[in-house]
């Protein structure tokens, strides 16, 4: 393959922001249905989904495909991924793609975020393929509310395949959306759970995002009230620099007994984190997107389907990086206007 030089520079967006983070979204299928992605009449038989509401295997991009675009963006100076979904375990084949994920030089982190639903078949082999950091979404540790929550009674197996994540020695973040009248009443045994477990446990504020989203204002509960909920369990002490440098502020929550975990937010709404946003992101039907709220979006399947020279593709992922928004409005609509500022569907996205 061709070499580019001078990396650096050129990924450099018209904030000064560095953008070295991209997040390929590798399906938008899934084997949950939570209310706030999916809506429940996308039902399908024996685990498997309806066609037509998903999108059918060539319109995602071949692994392939997904490979030449790293390659690109990693000879540009992109050093870490993220795969997503919808559920990535769910896609045929992910493992031998981490594999070669991992073939690629300057790739220096591979992870993955999944509901968990799979983990627990699937996590020694991709502790073999060379996968060490997990985020992990899991809004209720309550087996019924699981089950109204995502649509199908699976909480042991997420919980099984924690406990079994956590055996290999993988280090986990748990993603908890959180949501007044649904889980808030767990915030405290999560927070619990971050003193009893080695996991990074993180409240995310729910975002009014996805076209399938349930979201209503009056279930928008801020990480300063969460905050309030879960100072009971222990001292919330923030770490020294931005622990783990992605959007979550975190926090050691010390004990008398001590702590094995700690706990995080994710502020989107109340304390957006937009000017230090390292991302880009892939859809899984093959688009570059430069923020999650902004719904701009290049057709890279198009291009590359078409024959676009590794120049050419070059070319686009810069100038994506470089007209990337500066930040969302999400706070403003949130207040005037309440409705979705990001209407693309949360499962392509990859969140
Ligand atoms: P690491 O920092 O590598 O752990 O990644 P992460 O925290 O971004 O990954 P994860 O997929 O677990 O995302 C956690 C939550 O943060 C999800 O709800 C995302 O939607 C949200 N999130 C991640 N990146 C952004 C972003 O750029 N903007 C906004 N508004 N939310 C984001
Ligand atoms: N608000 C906040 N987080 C969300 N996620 C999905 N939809 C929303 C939303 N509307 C989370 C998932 C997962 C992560 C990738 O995004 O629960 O943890
Ligand atoms: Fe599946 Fe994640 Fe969407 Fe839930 S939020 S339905 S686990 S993709």
């Amino acid at each position: 393959m061709t070499k580019y030089n001078s990396p650096a520079a050129l990924l450099i967006d018209q904030f000064s922001r560095t953008i070295t983070y991209l997040r390929l979204s590798l399906t938008d299928r899934c084997n949950l249905r939570c209310i706030y992605c999916m809506p429940r009449d996308d039902e399908d038989r024996d685990g498997q989904v309806k066609t037509g509401k998903f999108l059918n295997h060539s319109e995602l991009l071949s692994y392939e495909e997904l490979l030449h675009v790293v390659r690109l963006a990693v000879s540009q100076g992109m050093n870490k991924l993220r795969l997503t979904g919808g559920e990535p375990l769910v896609r045929r084949g992910i493992l031998d793609f981490i594999q070669q994920l991992f073939l690629l030089e300057g790739l220096t982190e591979v992870r993955l975020t999944t509901n968990g639903v799979l983990l627990e078949e699937y996590a020694q082999r991709l502790f073999n393929a060379g996968i060490r950091q997990l985020n992990v979404s899991l809004d209720t540790l309550v087996p019924e509310k699981f089950t109204k929550i995502t649509g199908k009674d699976r909480f042991s197996s997420v919980w099984d395949g924690l406990l079994e994540a956590k055996r290999l020695g993988f280090k986990i973040k748990v993603n908890v959306v959180a949501m007044k009248g649904v889980n808030d009443d767990e915030f405290i045994n999560f927070a619990r759970m971050a003193v009893e477990q080695p996991f990074q446990v993180r409240f995310i504020e729910f975002m009014p995002v996805g076209d399938k989203s349930t979201w209503q204002k009056d279930q928008f509960i801020s990480s300063e009230e969460i905050k309030v909920l879960i100072s009971e369990v222990g001292t919330l002490t923030p770490f020294r620099k931005s622990h783990g440098e992605g959007p979550a502020r975190m926090y050691e929550l010390q004990t008398p007994g001590g702590q094995k975990g700690s706990v995080g937010f994710i502020s989107p709404i109340s304390h957006h984190f937009c000017d230090q946003c390292n991302r880009l992101r892939l859809t899984s039907e093959g688009k570059l997107r430069a923020c999650l709220l902004n719904d701009r979006e290049t057709d890279l399947k198009i291009l590359l389907r078409g024959g676009a020279s590794d120049a050419e593709l070059i070319a686009i992922i810069r100038q994506t990086i470089i007209d990337k928004p500066q930040g969302h409005a999400l706070q403003k609509e949130f207040a005037v206007r309440e409705r979705q500022t990001c209407s693309g569907q949360m499962s392509r996205i990859g969140g």
